[in-house]
């Protein structure tokens, strides 16, 4: 066989998913030619998705500087450095691709979301229209084009983007259509939104608690396989996405505790859903030995990067708290978390046995208005899939969990496609004695 046909078979094989015919085939090529740059390619990609990422960009690089001119080849590469953390090299494999061809609609899409986590959105829509016009009906490039819109508040614009995608090749594989449904709703098209969904399968755990949210049904939490994966994929975008939407939360909070104990410090303290960890650095200063908790590795991980943690735990925040030795806590803190954690009766219970006496719990929550007739409990999933939490249901769970009401401030929180998110910030204590 050619060495053509040979590496068409062994690229076709690797798309099905048989990666070890591939990887036999292209041992073969190698031994005929080993400076083959087409095969170091494709043994660079077999060597991904065998979990070695390392060698995977040593040998696509070797792969590009033989064949500096295989748009390809640098797209690839782009793609495994920057599924290793690796942004800023990712990025110029993508613009090298784009350099041997201006048209590759792959590279362009993908330069497209690289441009979008690192906050410029409008350079990101730039490289997805290319993208579109080269190639009208491609899922990632549709798909990530209705973000990106949806992101500029471009909300019809969005949904266009995202129903060709649909109608289309249909969604990327395992992708949730979590933003389209989003969309869906702020335009008021709720029905659409819930048969989207429900059109999507009820196998992955996004997709369930989404379906729940905007169906008005009332889970008592979102479930940590949610929470995990959507911070997953969220974190790569998360801090310049907020910057984008004016969020508020750790200032607030920051500020209220600052102006409720003014001067304390705190030994002990705990940031809980600790995300990407916005708010350490405004707390660092008071306090002694901080911990960050949270559910996702990926927000985890940028946590550490910013260097104000003592100690990072992977972990449920309510089940964390109450495994923690009684009274050995100064200062809880969790900001703009309570809107997954959903009922907070089973972390005040945590907190009531994990703070020491005179030790504080600061928070924010999306405001829930307060229930006039009688009819709601005060916490509420909304179509957004996020709680909000009135001030009276706060105040009644903290009272039954034997913790006091001592400050609150309501603030705006973050504006979501357009609309204002009103926000509480608030501070418990448990009581001395
Ligand atoms: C909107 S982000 C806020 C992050 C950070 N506190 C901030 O203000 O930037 C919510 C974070 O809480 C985490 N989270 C949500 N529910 C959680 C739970 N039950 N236990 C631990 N972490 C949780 C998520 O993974 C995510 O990182």
């Amino acid at each position: 066989m050619k060495i053509a046909n040979m590496l068409g078979k062994a690229a076709t094989q690797l798309g099905r998913g048989r990666v070890g015919e591939a990887e036999k085939l292209v041992a073969r090529i190698l031994a005929a030619a080993p400076d083959q740059p087409q095969a170091i390619g494709l043994a660079g990609v077999i060597a991904y998705q065998k979990g070695d990422a390392a060698r995977a960009a040593a040998r696509l690089r070797r792969a590009t500087a033989l064949a500096p001119d295989d748009p390809a080849l640098w797209n690839n590469l782009g793609n495994v450095l920057r599924a290793s953390g690796q942004e800023t090299d990712a990025l110029a494999a993508y613009e090298a691709a784009l350099q041997a061809d201006p048209f590759h609609a792959d590279a362009l899409c993908n330069l497209g979301t690289l441009r979008r986590a690192a906050g410029d959105v409008e350079a990101s829509l730039d490289c997805l229209e290319r993208a579109r016009l080269l190639a009208p009906d491609h899922p990632e490039v549709n798909h990530n084009l209705g973000i990106t819109l949806a992101m500029l508040d471009r909300l019809e614009e969005a949904a266009d983007a995202f129903e060709r995608c649909v109608q289309g090749g249909g969604l990327p594989p395992g992708v949730a259509p979590v933003w389209y449904a989003r969309v869906l709703h702020r335009l008021g098209r709720v029905e659409r939104a819930i048969e989207l969904m429900e059109a999507e399968g009820a196998a992955d755990p996004s997709h369930v608690f989404h379906l729940a949210a905007l169906k008005g049904e009332q889970p008592a939490h979102a479930p940590d396989a949610y929470v995990s994966s959507h911070f997953d994929d969220f974190a790569a975008f998360f801090d310049t996405q907020l910057a984008r939407l004016g969020y508020r939360g750790p200032e607030a909070l920051a500020d209220l505790l600052a102006e409720a104990a003014p001067g304390r410090h705190f030994d002990r303290a705990v940031d809980l859903g600790c995300g990407t960890g916005l708010l350490g650095p405004l707390i660092r200063a008071s306090c002694g030995h901080l911990t960050g908790v949270d559910l996702s590795a990926e927000m985890l991980r940028r946590a550490e990067a910013r260097g104000c943690y003592e100690a990072l735990a992977r972990a449920e925040l309510a089940a964390h708290t109450a495994a923690l030795p009684p009274a050995s806590l100064d200062l809880a803190a969790c900001c703009d978390t309570l809107i997954y954690v959903g009922r907070v009766e089973p972390l005040f219970a945590a907190l009531t046995h994990a703070l020491a006496p005179g030790g504080l719990f600061a928070a924010t929550v999306e405001l829930e208005p307060e229930d006039t007739d009688g009819a709601g409990e005060g916490v509420r999933l909304r179509a957004s899939a996020r709680y909000g939490h009135s001030e009276a249901y706060l105040r009644r769970a903290a009272g039954k969990a034997g913790l006091e009401w001592w400050a609150a401030a309501p603030f705006p929180l973050r504006k979501e496609m357009g609309e204002e998110i009103a926000g509480l910030a608030f501070v418990l204590e448990k009581p001395a004695g």
